[in-house]
């Protein structure tokens, strides 16, 4: 029996292959990023056309600090003006933006510009986009555990309280549901350290498509193969079609 589900609530996006797609076409790594930004601007479009809930896309891990000092430079040089110029589109589209992962080592200005678009999309309530910067799986969950000894050490909570709903509580995306979709673009079939925790029963989709090439079609195969999924959460399928019938 072949079942078909809503659309994923919340979908994960690892935006890999820029470098590739630019030594594909004779061009600098520079020019694959830059093609890098156009295609999430074409994804978020057709993610507002469509009229989905949540997209978390991951621009920069913390592994990404050990490329060389000219392409971080470049890359965060990208991250502050692409904002700069798309801010205006995002807020007009109703979409709020929202940053997660280690941001306290960027300079002044990039989280300058981070926060005054988080506030001016803060009240906006169409899609939702999370943006990972400086991000990582192990980190977060690292963090989240420092904040529990924390309030454990200071008796706000017991031991005994410690549970996954605190625990979750606690991550970058707290708020907000698990991921239900993860793509991975250009051809590696690993998460990267990418939301570790949340990640727990997400679909994986993985394309060697290269994320410059990854357009609304593409996109639209990814939800297509999402559609025909049997999500079970450790039930049985019997169990799963039963719910669905009743
Ligand atoms: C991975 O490709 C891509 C990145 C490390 C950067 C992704 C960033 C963007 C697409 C820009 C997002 C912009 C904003 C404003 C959020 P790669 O360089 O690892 O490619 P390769 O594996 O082919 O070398």
């Amino acid at each position: 029996m072949n079942i078909k589900y809503p659309k994923p609530k919340h979908i994960v996006i690892i935006m890999d292959g820029n470098g590739r797609w630019a030594v594909e076409n004779g061009l600098t790594r520079s020019k694959g990023h830059k093609a890098g930004v156009k295609t999430l601007k074409n994804i978020i479009e057709y993610a507002v056309r469509t009229e989905l809930n949540m997209i978390t896309a991951y621009a920069f891990s913390q592994e990404n600090w050990q490329r060389p000092r000219k392409e971080v430079d470049l890359l965060l040089d990208l991250f502050i003006t692409s904002l700069q110029s798309e801010v205006d589109d995002l807020h007009k589209n109703n979409i709020k933006l929202n940053f997660i992962g280690e941001l306290t080592k960027f300079s002044d200005k990039l989280r300058k510009t981070m926060k005054k678009s988080e506030l001016l999309t803060c009240d906006n309530s169409g899609l939702i986009l999370n943006v990972a910067l400086s991000y990582s799986g192990r980190w977060d969950i690292q963090q989240a555990l420092l904040s529990i000894i924390n309030e454990i050490q200071s008796k706000k909570i017991t031991i005994d309280e410690v549970n996954e709903e605190l625990i979750n509580s606690k991550l970058s995306l707290a708020e907000n549901n698990d991921p239900d979709l993860f793509i991975r673009t250009g051809g590696e079939k690993r998460i990267s350290n990418y939301l570790l925790w949340q990640l727990a029963y997400t679909e994986m989709y993985f394309t060697d498509i290269l994320w410059p090439d990854f357009d609304s079609k593409q996109f639209s195969l990814a939800l297509d193969w999402f559609s025909k999924r049997q999500r079970r959460f450790g039930k049985t399928s019997a169990q799963i079609e039963n719910e669905y019938d009743t």
